[in-house]
């Protein structure tokens, strides 16, 4: 049945560990799956907010736009995060963008399932605070590289931001393009190619195959 599969996969997520039973009950009796493919729009900035998302595979970004259409990249989200809390929490539009760039499973809580949760238990606002928490602190750090950091630094920081390491090496998998590097650290798209360019010249960093780049140890030189 569709209500026990997505208590299991609400059971699953990091943020509700130690929830009981019944506050995953009631959520997940307010919850259905989603299925999106690349590139399709969840939230909208600035439209009224009726769902709350918890991602279950794939990644999506939050961005936002200006009036003239210029976008920034505030974060890119993955598997066991959730997003479309801040406007159910003060009923202000939806303040970003969530737009997935790879297909992306979901499970979305309507608005009055998210609250009553929220109402009824202490362990679940603290569930809900630990990933708000966790967002700031991830944007702290990215208003001081973007204080503090000349563009190679910034590059630098998204970089391994976005890197795992396989057999003890640090490596880039999935496709970074540059042009989304340069949304999210405020940079032109050819500003990002010349840095990249300069960083595989001085042997930063080496492309291995296609999409894929190593990272060389001394990148963190950029981040003192
Ligand atoms: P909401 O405002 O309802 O809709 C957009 C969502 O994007 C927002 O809720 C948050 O869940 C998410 N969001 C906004 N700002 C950030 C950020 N800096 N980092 C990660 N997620 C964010």
């Amino acid at each position: 049945m569709a209500h026990d599969e997505n208590k299991a996969f609400l059971r699953r997520m990091p943020i509700f560990v130690g929830i009981g039973e019944s506050q995953l009950e009631m959520l997940a009796a307010g919850s259905v799956r989603r299925s999106f493919p690349r590139g399709r729009s969840i939230v909208a900035e600035g439209e009224t907010s009726q769902s709350f998302y918890l991602l279950l595979s794939g990644r999506a970004k939050v961005q936002r736009s200006d009036s003239e259409g210029k976008e920034v990249i505030l974060a890119i989200l993955g598997p066991g995060e959730f997003f479309g809390e801040m406007s159910l929490i003060d009923d202000a539009p939806r303040s970003a963008s969530v737009i997935t760039i790879e297909p992306c499973d979901f499970i979305a809580v309507n608005k009055e399932s998210f609250k009553a949760m929220l109402a009824s238990s202490t362990d679940m606002c603290l569930a809900i605070m630990r990933g708000i928490v966790r967002r700031l602190r991830e944007a702290d750090k990215k208003i001081e590289t973007l204080a503090l950091m000349d563009v190679y630094g910034r590059v630098a920081r998204v970089l391994l931001d976005f890197s795992e390491t396989v057999g003890g090496e640090r490596v880039v998998k999935g496709k970074l393009p540059r042009q989304e590097i340069a949304k999210m650290i405020g940079a032109s798209r050819e500003m990002v190619s010349r840095v990249m360019k300069g960083l595989e010249v001085d042997g930063f960093i080496v492309p291995v195959s296609e999409g894929r780049l190593l990272l060389r140890d001394k990148i963190n030189l950029y981040l003192n």
